[in-house]
């Protein structure tokens, strides 16, 4: 029987329209289902829209319209959106459908006749835009620090889950499965928020309040708490508890969420299956948030980017392409259209793209389209060593989430390619036998890179394969050098693959840089525009692919960062944990090693090159301004 696999993505809230952080983390969750797709595994992707709660009836009202109505209209951009950009999902859930409201009763009546509800008066700071009530801890400033908003004090009747009766044997649980939630920061925040009680989670709101929900099976004038609701999609989607789907796909269970959910899905969700003595999933996979300009995106700071219009101009694949390999999974990430442009010039245009059309004019030229398939050389040695467990390779890092990775070392294969067709020179071959060799060699190499570039450009590697006279191909398919049979004909016609994308000419840009670079005698006012705060050091890392760099997250105001600093020769990544720092907020986002540093940390420098970091002599707050 085939291996299986089930991922879902988070189930969208309808207030917003979808933009580019839905558009992220569906193109993550896509990737891995295509992926597993062509690796032979049996999968289900589940993606949905999250229609009830107090903020989609705000919104619906904003709207002038009916709830219903409104979702209807909002869930149909959703799936208008994944159409767009080539979504793969087997299933589209939505929670006003039966099938799901179903299944919420009957799971809600499970637990309370268990004896794991009760009713309770409860008091606490609630924030509309979570939909949760917020501990005090989790303020800033006494601010929600992903909404930037005052939370209301609530006190109200409601029915209470027995959360906290699960905390230890969550908590055990993850440690006991290391990988459970990934990446590891996200495990240890997780771990910290169940080393102190959670207490109990409210799961009603009475019905003078919200009406726009799911009535509580044995009280009417109660709807359900919209988490509750909403995170049962994962299993009301398989046709839980007895549907054949959900025996079929359930135990094999990955959900890519994004990171400002990470509580609802690592602390209420494993408790809430646990409480109805359902399995829990296998994996919760935690991806970044992409930023605009290295600022959080947000209407009100009119830096939102809209991935559709991108669409539009580059294609889906080209989107779908840049924000998979730009950022590492996991890490925030800084987009902008300049980088998907010189992104996509450089590797599919130049690299892939260019590589495709030298070679099918050869072939065609020198050989009428057909090819020979001769035993490789000397000349073929390197080639074929990269060709060998590349496959292997890609999965590995797949596997561990390094998607960027993954898409790099195929790109490495074909920037492989291209040496190779140029050392080897076919158009000075005089050998009829060896210039079928190389002709052979490069065609094999770009069919294995189809094969491995598809699950982030579905479309565009259809056509690459076309244009190689290839049809629908498997990961099993391209084990190394010599998967194409021989005398393999390739059609005489075929599209430009990735048309280069015109640029403002290289002069112009280049003086550009030089007058941001000269370095002006300072004023005053140019010291005023360093924005110098004092930040909290959360946690620390060495850097994936630098061992000079540590990456380090801290806070401020409100706000989380991740910087990267050449710090690993002077501290160890515990020292560091718990310091205040001298942190320069407002510097220009810079990408180091793949990573996205946001600002930079200040030190000193002794005489033999030690550094020192700077901290404020007395304890002040993080976020304080330096001046
Ligand atoms: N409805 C809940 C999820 C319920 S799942 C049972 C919800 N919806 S949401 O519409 O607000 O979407 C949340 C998800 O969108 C985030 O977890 C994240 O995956 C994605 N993103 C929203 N903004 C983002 C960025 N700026 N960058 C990347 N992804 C972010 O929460």
């Amino acid at each position: 029987m085939a291996k299986t696999f089930y991922v879902t993505t988070p189930i969208y809230y309808v207030n917003a329209e979808p933009h580019i952080g839905h558009a992220y983390t569906t193109i993550n969750a896509d990737f891995l289902a295509r992926w597993k797709r062509l690796d032979g595994y049996d999968t289900f992707f589940l993606t949905g829209t999250d229609e009830h709660g107090e903020k989609i009836a705000q919104a619906a009202a904003r709207a002038g319209m009916e709830p219903q109505q409104f979702v209807d209209e909002v869930a149909a951009k959703f799936k208008k959106a994944w159409e767009i950009l080539h979504i793969s999902y087997d299933d589209f859930i939505r929670t006003t459908e039966e099938r799901h409201k179903k299944v919420v009763r009957q799971y809600l009546q499970e637990i309370y006749d268990r004896g794991d509800i009760y009713y309770g008066e409860y008091e606490g700071l609630y924030c509309v835009g979570c939909e949760r009530f917020l501990t005090e801890k989790e303020l800033v400033d006494g601010k929600c620090p992903d909404h930037g908003v005052e939370p209301e004090l609530r006190r109200e009747g409601n029915y209470f889950f027995k959360m906290e009766k699960y905390r230890a044997w969550l908590r055990d649980h993850i440690l006991k499965n290391p990988g459970f939630i990934r990446p590891e920061r996200y495990r240890n925040e997780v771990l910290s928020i169940l080393s102190e009680p959670i207490g109990d989670l409210s799961i009603s709101r009475p019905k003078s309040r919200v009406s726009w929900g799911i009535e509580l099976p044995w009280d009417p004038e109660h709807v359900t708490y919209v988490w509750f609701d909403a995170l049962l999609n994962y299993v009301s989607a398989l046709g839980y508890p007895d549907g054949e789907r959900y025996r079929r796909y359930w135990p094999a269970a990955q959900h890519m969420i994004g990171k400002d959910i990470l509580k609802t899905h690592a602390v209420f969700w494993p408790t809430m299956l646990k409480a109805g003595d359902v399995e829990i999933y296998k994996h919760l996979n935690v991806g970044g948030h992409l930023l605009a300009d290295g600022r959080k995106m947000s209407k009100s700071l009119g830096n939102v980017i809209n991935p559709f219009e991108w669409s539009a101009k580059y294609g889906p694949d080209a989107v779908r392409y840049y924000l998979l390999k730009e950022t590492p999974y996991g890490l925030d990430g800084v987009v902008s259209e300049a980088g998907l442009v010189e992104r996509y010039n450089a590797d599919l245009a130049n690299d892939l793209g260019n590589l495709l059309q030298r070679v099918r004019t050869m072939v065609i030229k020198y050989r009428g389209g057909v090819l020979r398939k001769r035993e490789p050389g000397e000349g073929e040695a390197g080639v074929v060593a990269a060709a060998s467990g590349l496959a292997d390779r890609v999965r590995g890092l797949i596997d561990e989430l390094k998607f960027n990775q993954a898409l790099e070392e195929v790109l490495q294969f074909v920037r492989s390619l291209n040496r190779y067709v140029n050392e080897r020179a076919p158009w000075k071959i005089k050998d009829e036998e060896d210039l079928d060799r190389v002709l052979y060699t490069v065609v094999d190499g770009l069919r294995t890179a189809a094969v491995l570039l598809e699950p982030a450009m579905p479309v565009k590697m259809a056509e690459l394969r076309r244009a190689l006279g290839l049809g629908e191909l498997s990961v099993a398919d391209v084990s190394g050098w010599g998967g194409l049979p021989d005398g393999h004909e390739i059609p005489a016609e075929a599209p430009i693959l990735f048309p280069k994308i015109e640029t403002k000419n290289k002069q112009q840009a280049g003086r550009e840089e030089e007058e941001e670079e000269r370095t002006p005698t300072i004023q005053y006012e140019d010291f005023a525009k360093l924005d110098l705060r004092v930040a909290l050091v959360k946690s620390v890392e060495k850097h994936p692919n630098a061992d000079r760099l540590l990456v380090i997250r801290l806070e401020l105001d409100g706000e989380e960062r991740t910087v990267v600093g050449g710090l690993a020769a002077h501290y160890q990544p515990q020292e560091l944990v718990g310091k205040r720092v001298v942190l320069l907020a407002n510097l220009k986002p810079r990408k180091l090693r793949g990573v996205v540093s946001h600002g930079m940390l200040l030190a000193a420098e002794g005489a033999d090159g030690t550094l020192a970091l700077l901290t404020p002599d007395r304890e002040v707050e993080a976020g304080s301004k330096i001046s």
